[in-house]
């Protein structure tokens, strides 16, 4: 299959103008991916959960030995410039209160032993996030809930793409006063820190420079995805990215017709938001039934019966099936105009996933 002007010889299970989506392991179809090829990995693994999960969650003890083929693979098929973003959510050692470092040890090693560099750690904060582990947090009440997952921006090169630009966040009501009577409202002085505070801080840029803790609820309950998978008894994936979180990381490291690849796709979020955003993309995804799923981000505006029919094609064997119109946009009002989505990330991008 020609994507850009490379070639996989795997066949997609569906494809967009923008984008293909396979079925398989990532380690082999990893292995199609012709070297310095891909602009971004945005992608969130099984975690190294105690409790298995339905998606094949990896022992805490085993999960570096097993994530690291596929971290070698995609440092070699990234370009010079380009970014691995990896969520991985916290967990506990077995039988303690005490945490595991897995997430910490894939950072060393894939800094050590793969080459990458750490460009910068992000924290994603979920306040939706229920209390657990039950154990610790609920029952004997001698943890706080984790609700923050380490977010690891990998860089093949010192200096990959990036432009911070692209992600501003609003203003706080004190820096939009600042903005309109810079004179009144402050006085030029000097800070504790050492920071020369002057009337140059009150220019309008057009947002602020977020930090690199990104706070966004993980809420989706009413979107299209979940509205079909219920109509035709599909299960939703059960972890499944809030549409922030991809699209956060898509515009400040990749530029319009840009690739973006998700080597553990699920429901193919990465995918969506990409094709909403106008780059190119590939998913790679273990479960045929998650994937299949996937395509109800995508056929906003066609018939129940029409997605009937895609759907039964998918479960064929010469699936492939070609989606020539899509209807995705990150705000679900402007669905006609993928990129009239604001600049920013967490109220800016309310609507989350909810747009097929
Ligand atoms: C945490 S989920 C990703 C969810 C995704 N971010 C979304 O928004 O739907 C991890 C996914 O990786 C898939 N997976 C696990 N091992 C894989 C492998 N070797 N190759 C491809 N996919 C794999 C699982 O089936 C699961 O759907």
């Amino acid at each position: 299959m020609v994507w850009g002007n490379t070639e996989m010889r795997t066949t997609p299970l569906y494809r967009t103008e923008c984008g293909q989506a396979y079925v398989g392991n990532s380690l082999d179809l990893l292995a199609e991916v012709p070297d310095d090829s891909i602009d971004l990995v945005m992608t969130s693994p099984p975690f190294a959960l105690r409790r298995q999960k339905d998606y094949g969650n990896v022992a805490e003890t085993k999960y570096v030995h097993w994530i690291k083929p596929f971290g070698q693979e995609i440092f070699r098929v990234l370009k010079k410039t380009g970014s691995l973003v990896l969520d991985l959510g916290g967990a506990y050692r077995s039988g303690v209160p005490s945490r595991s470092l897995y997430n910490f040890r894939v950072l060393l090693t894939f800094c050590d032993e793969i080459g990458f560099h750490l460009a910068e750690d992000f924290y994603w904060f979920n306040p939706a996030k229920l209390p657990s582990p039950i154990e610790w947090v609920n029952i004997r009440k001698m943890r706080a809930k984790d609700a923050v997952n380490t977010v690891w921006w990998f860089s093949k090169g010192a200096f990959p793409k990036a432009d911070v630009r692209r992600v501003l966040t609003p203003y706080s009501d004190r820096m939009k006063k600042l903005i309109a009577t810079p004179n009144t409202f402050y006085s030029p002085r000097k800070r504790p820190s050492g920071h020369e505070i002057s009337v140059g801080f009150a220019t309008d840029n057009g947002g602020a420079i977020p930090s690199n803790l990104l706070s966004i609820p993980n809420t989706e309950s009413n979107s299209s995805y979940i509205r079909l998978c219920r109509k035709f008894g599909h299960r939703c994936h059960p972890a499944r990215f809030p549409a922030e979180l991809p699209a956060f990381f898509i515009k400040m490291l990749t530029d319009r017709g840009d690739t973006v690849l998700d080597i553990f796709g699920g429901s193919n979020t990465t995918g969506f938001v990409a094709e909403a955003l106008e780059r190119r993309w590939l998913t790679f995804e273990l479960n045929r039934e998650y994937l299949a799923s996937s395509i109800f981000r995508f056929v906003g505006g066609h018939s129940l019966e029409t997605v009937s029919q895609i759907l039964a094609r998918l479960y064929s064997d010469e699936a492939d099936y070609l989606i020539s119109s899509t209807a995705c946009a990150l705000d679900p009002a402007n669905r006609t105009k993928p990129n009239a989505v604001p600049l920013g990330q967490g109220t800016l991008f309310t609507a989350g996933a909810a747009a097929v």
